[in-house]
C-alpha cells in the first residue's frame, strides 16, 4: 500500500464495514509511523482534510495539531463548523486563525482573477508558515491527498491547491487517504462520525468566494455574496435539489443596475445563480430548476440581502463557460 500506484486488486470501500476495516488498518499504520511525535495538519474544512483530521484524531488524539486559517472567503458558517466539529465535538488540538483582514487588505483594488488567486495562495502559505514556526516539536505533516490528486499531479490542477504548503517544509508526510477516491473518502468520513453535510460538501475552490466576488473584492459585496449563497443553499436543501445537483453557487459581479425599493431608486448588484451537473468537472450541464423555486429564491435574495437588486440564472454549459466565473 505504500507505493503511489493503487493496486488494481484493492477493493473499493463502499460500505461502513469496509470503511471501519480501513480505519482500523490506518490507525495502526499511523501509530506505527508517528510514534509519540507530533503531526501538523492544515484543516480547510473540505472533505479530504476533514476526514484526515478525524482519522488522525482517532489514531493519535492530541498529538495532531490542526491549523484552520480563515481567509475571509469562506462560505457562511464554514469556519464556525470547523470549530464546532473539531474544536468542540472531537476535542481536537485546533488552532484557529482569523486572517480575514490580512487577505482582504491585500486583495483591495485587485481585479485580475489570476492575480487574486496568486495573492490568496501565497498569503495562505505565509500565514500557515508563520503559525507552524510558532509550534515546537512537529515532526510530521499530514495531508488530505487523495488518489485523483496523485493521478493529476501533472501540473494541470496546480492552481487548485490553495492549501498547498511550502515546499521547503521538511517534514515527513502522513497521507492516510492517498489511495482512496473521493466517494470512498466520504464513506470513511461517515464511518468516523463526521456530519453528513461536511462529508458530502460540494466542491469549493481553495480561493473560496474570492473567485465568485468578481473583479476587485469589497467587503460589502463579499458580504452580500455570502448571504445570497447561504439562501441558495438553504433553499436547495429545502426542495431536495442539494442532494441532486453537483455544484451550485452565487457569483456577484462588480457592477450595479438601477432598481426600485420602497418607492425609491435602489442601485444594486445582480446575484447570478449557477447550478451544474458533471462527473469530472471537465464538462458540465445545467440543472433545470423549477420556476417556483427560482421565484422563491429571487424573492428571498432581493428582500433579505442588502445591496442585491436582481437575480439572474446562468444557463451556460461547460464548455463554453467554465464552472466558476472568476
Ligand atoms: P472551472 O471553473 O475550471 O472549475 O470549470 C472546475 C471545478 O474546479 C473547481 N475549482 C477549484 N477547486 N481549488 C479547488 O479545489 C481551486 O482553486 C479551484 N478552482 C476551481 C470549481 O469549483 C469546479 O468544481
Amino acid at each position: 500500500m505504500s507505493s503511489n500506484v493503487r493496486p488494481e486488486s484493492m477493493a473499493r470501500i463502499t460500505t461502513p464495514e469496509l470503511a471501519n476495516a480501513f480505519i482500523e488498518e490506518q490507525v495502526a499504520e499511523v501509530r506505527a509511523q508517528v510514534g509519540d511525535k507530533k503531526v501538523l495538519l492544515a484543516l480547510s474544512g473540505g472533505v479530504d482534510s476533514s476526514v484526515v483530521a478525524a482519522l488522525l484524531i482517532k489514531a493519535i488524539g492530541k498529538q495532531l495539531v490542526c491549523v484552520h486559517v480563515n481567509h475571509g472567503l469562506m462560505r457562511k458558517g464554514e469556519s464556525e463548523q470547523v470549530i464546532e466539529v473539531f474544536g468542540k465535538a472531537l476535542d481536537a488540538n485546533l488552532i484557529y486563525i482569523d486572517a480575514t483582514d490580512r487577505f482582504l487588505d491585500l486583495l483591495k483594488d485587485v481585479s485580475d482573477p489570476e492575480t487574486k488567486r496568486k495573492i490568496i495562495g501565497n498569503e495562505f502559505i505565509k500565514v500557515f508558515d508563520e503559525e507552524s514556526a510558532k509550534l515546537e516539536g512537529i515532526s510530521f505533516l499530514a495531508q488530505g491527498t487523495i488518489y485523483p490528486d496523485i493521478l493529476e499531479s501533472d501540473g494541470v490542477k496546480a492552481h487548485h491547491n490553495v492549501g498547498g504548503l511550502p515546499e521547503d517544509m521538511e517534514m515527513e508526510l502522513v497521507e492516510p487517504v492517498k489511495l482512496l477516491f473521493k466517494d470512498e473518502v466520504r464513506v470513511v468520513g461517515e464511518a468516523l462520525g463526521l456530519p453528513h453535510a461536511m462529508v458530502y460538501r460540494q466542491p469549493f475552490p481553495g480561493p473560496g468566494l474570492g473567485v465568485r466576488c468578481l473583479g476587485a473584492i469589497t467587503r460589502d459585496r463579499l458580504h452580500a455574496l455570502r448571504e445570497a449563497d447561504a439562501i441558495l443553499r438553504e433553499e436547495f436543501d429545502n426542495c431536495g435539489l442539494a442532494e441532486k445537483v453537483w455544484q451550485y453557487f452565487i457569483a456577484v459581479p462588480d457592477f450595479k443596475s438601477v432598481g426600485v425599493r420602497d418607492g425609491k431608486r435602489y442601485e444594486g448588484w445582480p446575484a447570478i445563480i449557477r447550478a451544474v451537473n458533471t462527473t469530472d468537472a471537465m464538462t458540465a450541464t445545467i440543472e433545470e430548476i423549477p420556476y417556483s423555486v427560482l421565484h422563491h429564491i429571487t424573492d428571498r435574495i432581493t428582500h433579505e440581502v442588502e445591496g442585491i437588486n436582481r437575480v439572474l440564472l446562468d444557463l451556460t454549459p461547460k464548455p463554453i463557460g467554465t464552472i466558476e466565473w472568476e
